[in-house]
């Protein structure tokens, strides 16, 4: 969990970052904000397009341009829509990524009446499949020559 000092900028981040968004088949502006293990910040948007299925969300924005970049390792990921009075919880195939670089991730939301909501990645993908499912798999292999 973060301080919540911490969780107040990061989804600041995540509200701003939700500025860029190019979302005009939608309306539905998203701004994800995403705090690797050092403490920077990597922003994405949600990038539309006219052939609708070739969508990008934010929070996969976010993982891209960190990973770009060479970064790996992530503490938390904030989440903003359009808007603070409605949550945006990320979808099923981006929990998925998000699980891919940090299972033990914090999601941060909005929270009506509260300001923020950390809720943790483990909550919204239980029983994830994963790299490690992967491995298992190949050692079971070997192990039975
Ligand atoms: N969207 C995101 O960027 N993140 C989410 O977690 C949910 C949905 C985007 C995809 C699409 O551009 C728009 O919101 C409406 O689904």
């Amino acid at each position: 969990m973060l301080e919540q000092s911490e969780a107040e900028a990061l989804l600041e981040e995540a509200r701003q970052a939700g500025g860029s968004a190019y979302a005009p088949y939608s309306g539905f502006h998203v701004g994800a904000a995403l705090l690797d293990a050092g403490g920077s910040v990597h922003t994405g948007a949600n990038v539309e397009n006219a052939s609708y299925g070739l969508s990008t969300c934010a929070e996969r924005a976010a993982v891209a341009c960190a990973v770009g970049q060479g970064v790996r390792e992530f503490r938390a990921i904030a989440v903003a829509g359009p808007d603070d009075r409605e949550p945006c919880l990320p979808c099923g195939s981006c929990r998925q990524i998000l699980h891919e670089f940090a299972p033990d991730l914090v999601v941060v939301v909005t929270a009506p009446g509260h300001g923020f909501r950390e809720i943790p990645l483990s909550d919204l993908l239980p029983d994830a499949f994963g790299a490690d499912t992967l491995a298992q798999s190949r050692h079971r292999e070997e192990e039975s020559g």
